[in-house]
Formats: structure tokens, sequence, C-alpha cells
């Protein structure tokens, strides 16, 4: 007979891989995040590039710049506009926290 139905283990599996076993900080998934920028805007930040550094800039100018791509008011943005809409408000503060805190 075959059985039907997902085994209780396989749940269990799932369980434990949606629950990271060490909570991460917002600082740490910033991090992650930043990851995602650092092909365009050079690590952690430091633009080796025409694309504008981020490091060490303030975080209220990042953050706004964040939310000026995001919504549009921006109107000159090449690529931001489409990126910054992948992110939540919570997730820009942070990733502008994170590259505000590093050296340029
Ligand atoms: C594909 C390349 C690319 C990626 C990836 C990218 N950016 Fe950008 N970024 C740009 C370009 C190009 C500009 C200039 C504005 C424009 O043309 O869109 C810019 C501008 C900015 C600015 C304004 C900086 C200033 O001083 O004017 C901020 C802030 C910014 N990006 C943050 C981010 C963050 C945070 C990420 C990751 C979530 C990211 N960018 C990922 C290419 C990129």
């Amino acid at each position: 007979m075959i059985k039907r139905g997902v085994p209780a283990f396989t749940l269990l599996a799932l369980a434990a891989a949606a629950q990271p076993a060490v909570a991460q900080s917002v600082e740490e998934r910033a991090r992650d995040w930043a990851a995602a920028c650092s092909s365009c805007h050079g690590f952690e930040g430091r633009s080796a590039s025409e694309v504008p550094g981020l490091a060490g800039k303030a975080k209220a100018d990042l953050y706004r710049a964040l939310l000026d791509f995001k919504s549009g008011a921006n109107k000159t943005a090449t690529v931001m506009h489409q990126l910054a809409r992948g992110y939540s408000d919570a997730q820009l503060e942070a990733v502008a926290d994170f590259f505000s805190k590093q050296k340029r």
C-alpha cells in the first residue's frame, strides 16, 4: 500500500529549516542585503567606478535617496528606481545604516 501525506520527519525538517538556530540581528541581515549592492557600488560601498560610493555617507541621506528611488520621486535614476522597489522601507533603512558605518 502506498502511504499518502507528508511524513512527519519531513515537516520537522522544514520547520527546522525555516527557523535559523541563532536569530540574526538586523545588522547581520543588513550586511547580507548590502552584499547585493556591492557588484555596482563596490565592496562595503567603496566604489571604484562611476557608480556613486555609499560608504560613510550620512544614513539619513542614503535612506532619503533610497526612498526617492522607490517612490519614483527621483526621475533621473537609471537602475535604482527598479532595485529599490525590491526592499521594504525597513530593509532600506537597515542597509542605509550599514553603509553609513563603513569606512570611505
Ligand atoms: C546594477 C547596479 C546597481 C546595483 C546592484 C545597486 N545600485 Fe545603487 N546606484 C546605481 C546607479 C547607476 C546609481 C545612480 C542612480 C541611477 O542611475 O539609478 C545608484 C545610486 C544609488 C544611491 C544614491 C547615491 C548618491 O549618493 O547619489 C544609493 C543610496 C544607492 N544607489 C543605494 C544602493 C543600495 C542600497 C543597493 C543595494 C540594495 C544598490 N544601490 C544596488 C547602481 C546600482
